[in-house]
């Protein structure tokens, strides 16, 4: 049996596409597989919580197509194990998961990982993050970046993780004494999240483009400073790499501030990370303002932000611990005379990263 766990991003959002910096926390919530050989050639599969199942022989995974449902994430894991050259057996697994979906809370790489140690032994943590990050990016169909599935694989108990999503460099971050992490679903799912975030990769990758017409030592926006926006772009492309430019100096600043035990600068950078999601990248929506902003309003709130891709899903906040209860109390009520929505409050302590369950 293993667990994969999920995650929540603390600071660095749509980052690490853009080979910059990102600071994730893994939570108690996971993804949790168990196996046994099947001796016949088939691998089967079963979720529980979807109580829904699906089958590959092994003869015909490497021929495998997408078929556009939560299969194509344990398929597409399956045929990169063995496209990479790992044995893959017979076996049968079933999955059960406490990731909530759509949440932001990285359900889909909680259920990579688990699903890729219950399928073979892959000892190198490196290739199994990137297998599955492969898997995603290639047979579902998302270009997304590094961080989930590095997050699941790598993250350490009692502390975020700093990546550097260019060398793969990383460094824990604690959390100041005192502080707490709370993400709180808004209960909103937008249909646009796949086809906005490839926009957004094709964004960047445009204002890369006109960077480098003047500036070819820019390779991606990582390189970019603040300078470089001021080069001819469109104007909806520059407001993309302001952002990016100005997240990846935020995470650094958060993490000396983190390092320092500033907590109220931690929650200054979150607030001025949520600005910038919204206005210049235009990823958040009204529901995750309006939960950001309700939350802002709760004594002990250091800060709070979207988090994950957007368009719904989760803020993360920053509270002194002694404040939990009062959020708990006020602010789905709150939420709830504002937008309607019930939303659902989950306490993250830093978790390990995947590995065999005890
Ligand atoms: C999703 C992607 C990540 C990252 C975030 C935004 O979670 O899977 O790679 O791009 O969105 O920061």
């Amino acid at each position: 049996m293993f667990r994969a766990p999920g995650r929540v991003n603390l600071i660095g959002e749509h980052t690490d596409y853009n080979l910059g910096f990102v600071l994730p926390v893994a939570i108690g919530l996971k993804c949790l597989t168990a196996s046994a050989e099947s001796g016949d050639g088939w691998i089967r599969i079963y979720a529980d919580d979807l109580a829904a199942g699906t089958q590959v022989h092994l003869d015909s995974l490497r021929d495998a197509q997408p078929r556009e449902d939560w299969t194509d994430y344990v398929i597409g894991v399956a045929r990169g194990l063995e496209r990479s050259g790992y044995p893959l057996a017979g076996c049968n697994i079933l999955i059960r998961s406490s990731v909530p979906q759509g949440a932001g809370l990285s359900s889909s790489a909680a259920l990579e990982v688990a699903m890729a140690l219950a399928l073979t032994a892959v000892d190198d943590r490196l290739a199994l993050a990137k297998i599955c990050r492969d898997a995603e990016a290639d047979f579902v169909g998302v270009p997304c970046g590094i961080m989930d599935q590095f997050a699941s694989v790598f993250c350490e108990s009692g502390s975020a993780l700093l990546l550097d999503c260019r060398t793969l460099e990383q460094k824990t971050v604690r959390i100041p004494e005192g502080a707490t992490l709370l993400a709180v679903n808004s209960g909103v799912r937008h249909a646009v999240g796949t086809s906005a975030y490839r926009k957004r990769v094709e964004e960047c990758a445009e204002a890369v483009r006109a960077i480098r017409a003047m500036d070819p030592r820019v390779e991606t926006l990582r390189d970019a400073t603040p300078l470089h926006l001021r080069l001819e772009m469109r104007a909806l492309v520059m407001r993309r790499a302001r952002h990016v430019v100005s997240e990846n100096a935020r995470v650094l600043d958060f993490v000396a501030a983190a390092e320092r035990g500033d907590v109220e600068e931690l929650g200054r950078l979150m607030n001025a990370s949520h600005q910038s999601l919204g206005s210049d990248y235009e990823v958040s929506c009204p529901e995750l303002d309006a939960l950001a902003d309700v939350a802002r309003q709760v004594d002990g709130v250091y800060g709070a932000r979207m988090t994950g891709a957007g368009f719904g899903g989760c803020i993360v906040v920053l509270i002194e611990e002694n404040a939990v209860p009062e959020f708990e109390a006020r602010v789905p009520a709150e939420y709830f005379r504002r937008c309607g929505k019930v939303a659902e409050i989950y306490r993250c302590h830093p978790s390990a990263g995947a590995g065999e369950l005890e």
